[in-house]
């Protein structure tokens, strides 16, 4: 449903730093870059799974939960390093709670920002990965 990817941290005592690269310690070619920022711990986002999509997801400030659904079993893992990355490949249901300590997060993809790929609706979802009625 999901992997872990525990990147190279390179500590100084001026401060950490850590990288990210194509094929190397990710397993895709990156497209695409965005960042959740100014978050709040009354909401939580996320809610959809995506059709084709890949993602490497690291908090890079504070910290957030991330529940994780494959239409069969229910997780759910916490950010809380910028190091500690969260690999979604396939179809997964992704929920993230508490955002707290200002929680900043960076997302890797492999692609474009594309609506239709997309699937806001739980039911969609499990009809999809064949769990549905
Ligand atoms: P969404 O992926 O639904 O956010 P979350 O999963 O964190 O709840 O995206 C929220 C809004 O931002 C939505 O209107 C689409 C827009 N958006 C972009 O324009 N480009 C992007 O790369 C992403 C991820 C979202």
């Amino acid at each position: 449903m999901y992997k872990i990817i525990q990147l190279t941290k390179c500590d100084d005592k001026s401060g950490k730093l850590i990288s990210c690269e194509s094929f190397k310690n990710v397993p895709f070619d990156i497209k695409r870059v965005y960042c959740i920022y100014n978050t709040d711990s009354r909401f939580s986002r996320g809610f959809h799974a995506h059709k084709s999509l890949s993602q490497l997801i690291f908090a890079v400030n504070g910290a957030v939960d991330f529940t994780l659904d494959d239409g069969v079993n229910r997780e759910t893992i916490t950010l809380d390093d910028p190091s500690k990355c969260l690999l979604l490949e396939g179809v997964v249901w992704r929920e993230m709670h508490n955002f707290r300590n200002n929680c900043v997060l960076n997302i890797l993809c492999n692609d474009y920002y594309d609506d239709l790929d997309y699937i806001r609706d739980y039911d969609m979802f499990l009809k999809i990965v064949g769990n549905g009625e």
